[in-house]
């Protein structure tokens, strides 16, 4: 079994792109500036923000963190947005999801200029995406991509079975899987909450992708000999004799799995690191299109 490093490759990543950007700065040129709106309270969301913001430090891009009451309305957002859209200095920013259920998230989405999207949830950029034009890559599944190419996994002629259809997961990386190229040409399957007899199928599947957020879902009796696993699950557990009072796991009950699996990600240290790292990518793609 393979572990595949998403803390390790994800540094590789910074590495490379800290290294562009100090050429960037001896050419005289400015540098990528990542924005950063969260709205609300939520724990897990104003970590997962902070890493970001501390990424953009550790390769020497400008960031800009904009924190929002949780009380702000759809309005309100939506200005902001158009404040960033309009503010040349700003290469790309993003909304961290999900947002208060009094803003419609379509909307929101819909409002950020498609040029600066640098999480490519813009209809636009997905629809780009899923047409194999150049644009923004879902940063979670360009992720997931990158490290299947840095490991060599192979894809072509694969079953992979996708666990999840979120819009910001399941449903880009279900495309994804299945475009032309590497990694691609696999044969996807994608389930959910409705799909019957989820054992028969992820027990065929050569890479399982499981993004769904229960802990403990994808049990070894579901996954064949060799198969490759892939888990995106990030789920807070209240553990009091935790110094947090939480710990982290994913959808993979990995104890058992990966006995069983050729290439397997930790939780965390997988898909989480990869995700922060492929944001400044396309920061840096960003920036490098404004030129
Ligand atoms: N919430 C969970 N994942 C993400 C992500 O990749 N981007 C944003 N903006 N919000 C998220």
């Amino acid at each position: 079994m393979v572990l595949l490093d998403g803390k390790k490759i994800s540094n590789d990543i910074k590495n490379e792109i800290a290294e562009q950007v100090k050429k960037m700065k001896s050419r005289g040129e400015k540098v990528p500036h990542l924005a950063a709106i969260i709205v609300g309270n939520d724990g897990a969301s104003l970590t997962y923000v902070a890493s970001k913001v501390k990424a953009c430090e550790r390769v020497g891009f400008d960031s800009t963190l904009i924190r929002m009451p949780n009380t702000t309305s759809e309005i309100e957002l939506l200005d902001k947005i158009e404040e960033l859209n309009l503010n040349p200095d700003i290469d790309g920013f993003i909304i961290q999801l999900p947002l208060p259920k009094q803003i419609n998230t379509q909307k929101v989405l819909l409002a950020v200029n498609p040029e600066k999207d640098v999480d490519g949830f813009h209809p636009t950029n997905f629809g780009k995406m899923a047409l194999d034009m150049s644009t923004f890559i879902p940063a979670t599944p360009f992720g997931i991509l990158e490290l299947l190419d840095r490991y060599g996994v192979e894809t072509q002629g694969k079953h992979t079975v996708v666990i999840g259809r979120s819009h910001i997961v399941g449903r880009p990386m279900s495309i994804l899987m299945g475009r032309k190229g590497f990694p691609g040409n696999s044969t996807v399957t994608l389930t959910h909450s409705h799909t019957k007899n989820i054992t028969q199928i992820t027990s065929q599947a050569d890479i399982i992708i499981s993004a769904l957020g229960v802990p403990n879902f994808l049990k070894a009796e579901m996954v064949k000999d060799d198969a490759v696993v892939i888990d995106v699950g990030i789920t807070r557990v209240i553990d009091e004799t935790n110094e947090k009072g939480y710990y982290i796991t994913g959808d993979v009950d990995f104890e058992n799995v990966s006995k069983k699996a050729s290439f397997i990600t930790p939780v965390p240290g997988g898909v989480g690191p990869m995700t922060i790292a492929m944001l400044l990518k396309n920061t840096l793609l960003a920036r490098e299109r404004q030129n």
